[in-house]
């Protein structure tokens, strides 16, 4: 059969190389792709943001399933539009992918299934979250609701760096906001924890620790991921019960109530604090440079 990956990521890069090794795979396309992807796939120069065309592009050639990589799409609904073509996709439709695309839809699922997290606030204006800072104990982590390519979490060690961030937030810094996410800061140490599903069932898939910070010896500000590894060093057969237990299974449920499966890659970013899970944010995809070790294992 043949293929269509979406993104231009080394992440679209490693899903080529794991496609290519299917028997079944006759054809892989890259929409767009990069200079890798060219080597073993097809890169095809269509917007990702066109869905139309995109659509025409998988019925002329014959392509039986489409996988998407990043977040973008997939909150802006491809799988939707794909799908009410009949055309197969590897990814989350859009209610689901809301898990990524507001930091407030996941914090009320977490609330309403009990799923452990930092304890959060959500302010609708400035005077209200000013008030709130005032009142709270230092750090704290004040975050936008919506996508923001990793820079709209402000880690603020002052009040006044906290009052800053809601300034910027509530001045449109990631586009319009509404309201914004006020949390607790939680200490311990991060790791990555993934699943695979068909929509139906589930398979875990892997751990991981990404590097964020840019430079040498972590001097610089956050990035999307500078490197990884696999597994996390922290994984143990424990804790992975514990976490689907009490963080994946919960989020599938809470899905499934709003009829939503889930399908594709559910990246749970974790931070583990005495072999105890707590969800800091989700994503529904796979990890970017994380997917680089994990597939090739
Ligand atoms: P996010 O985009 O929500 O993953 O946040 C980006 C990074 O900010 C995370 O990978 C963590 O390093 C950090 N972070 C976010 N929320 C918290 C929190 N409540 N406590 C501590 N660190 C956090
Ligand atoms: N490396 C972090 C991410 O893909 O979100």
């Amino acid at each position: 059969m043949n293929v269509l990956i979406i993104g231009s990521g080394g992440r679209e890069h490693a899903l080529c190389v794991s496609c290519k090794k299917s028997e079944n795979i006759n054809k892989i396309f890259c929409i767009p792709g990069n200079a890798g992807t060219n080597l073993i796939a097809k890169n095809i120069s269509i917007d990702v943001n066109n869905f139309e065309k995109i659509i025409n592009f998988v019925k002329k050639n014959e392509i039986e399933i489409v996988i998407i990589g990043p977040e973008k799409p997939l909150v802006d609904g491809i799988v939707d539009n794909l799908e009410k073509h009949n055309i197969k996709t590897f990814g989350p439709n859009k209610l689901a992918s809301k898990l990524e695309g507001s930091k407030i839809f996941t914090k009320k699922l977490c609330d309403k299934y009990k799923i452990p997290t930092a304890k959060f606030g959500i302010f609708k204006n400035s005077n209200d979250a000013n008030n709130f800072v005032e009142k709270c104990n230092l750090p704290i982590v004040v975050k936008a609701d919506g996508l923001a390519s990793g820079k709209g979490v402000y880690i603020c060690n002052e009040r006044d760096e906290a009052i800053n961030a809601i300034k910027e937030i509530f001045d449109g810094k990631f586009g319009l906001a509404e309201e914004l996410l006020i949390e607790e800061f939680l200490d311990g140490e991060e790791m990555s924890f993934f699943i695979i599903s068909d929509g139906e069932t589930y398979l875990p898939f892997g751990t991981a620790q990404d590097h964020k910070r840019v430079f040498e010896g972590d001097r610089g500000k956050n990035t999307g991921g500078m490197g990884a590894y696999s597994p996390s060093r922290l994984e143990n057969d424990n804790l992975n019960n514990k976490i689907i237990k009490k963080i994946i299974n919960p989020t599938l449920k809470g899905l499934k109530d709003l009829n939503a499966n889930f399908k594709g890659f559910l990246y749970a970013g974790l931070m583990i604090k005495n072999n105890e899970p707590f969800l800091i944010e989700y994503n529904v995809r796979m990890g970017d440079p994380e997917c680089q070790t994990i597939l090739p294992k």
